[in-house]
């Protein structure tokens, strides 16, 4: 199975998943990474595992709809079957998501439905709320919503700071989302309504 990563920032999930692939947990292939800034760290981190890049420049397109159908573009030249979102700070056109329906994941940095948004580690610690942790879930055009694949647990502590509680909440990310890409490759994943079952 071809998989493209779609990465903006850092790519810490993404290098969890190029590891889990290397090591043959992941039995699929990165075909590309793509992003929508040049200079994202993730990148490098792509060239380094000697995966394609793409970049694909929002400015050099006139709206959202062809922005994405660049992207659809250079994912069917691929013949790409699952697309993981990992950090990706952009939003995916009804479009876009009408023709990988069921085949892009995300992973966002709060149990969903809690803290949906920009800012999922920052307002659940100002919330208050005891525990959090990230989830990984398909994506569906109500943004944050779609149906959810894995989640778990991190214990917000009295002394905990933004960056703290950052850094707990992706080393639970980099377990749980390579486990769910591995599930999506193997066919384990079932959705019945709007839960996700294992087969
Ligand atoms: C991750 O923590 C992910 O949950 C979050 O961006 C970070 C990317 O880190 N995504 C969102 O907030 C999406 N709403 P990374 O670039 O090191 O993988």
């Amino acid at each position: 199975m071809n998989i493209a990563v779609f990465v903006s920032g850092n790519g810490t999930n993404l290098q969890a998943i190029i590891d889990a692939v290397k090591s043959g947990y992941i039995k699929a292939r990165i075909a590309v990474v793509l992003s929508d800034r040049k200079d994202a760290h993730a990148m490098e981190r792509a060239k380094k595992a000697g995966v394609e890049t793409v970049f694909v420049d929002p400015k050099a397109h006139k709206s959202r709809e062809d922005f994405d159908s660049a992207i659809i573009d250079c994912l069917e030249r691929r013949e790409i079957e699952l697309i993981c979102l990992a950090g990706y700070m952009r939003l995916l056109t009804p479009a876009f998501i009408r023709r990988y329906r069921n085949r892009i994941l995300n992973v966002h940095p709060a149990l969903l439905p809690s803290f949906k948004g920009l800012n999922g580690v920052k307002d659940a610690l100002d919330y208050g709320v005891k525990i959090t942790g990230p989830t990984v879930h398909f994506v569906t055009e109500d943004v944050d919503s779609g149906p959810i694949i894995a989640q778990s647990v991190v214990q917000v502590e009295d002394g905990d700071t933004e960056d703290s509680l950052r850094e707990k909440v992706h080393k639970e990310e980099h377990k749980i989302y390579p486990k769910a890409v591995k599930d999506f490759v193997e066919g384990k994943l079932k959705l019945k309504g709007r839960r996700v079952v294992r087969k």
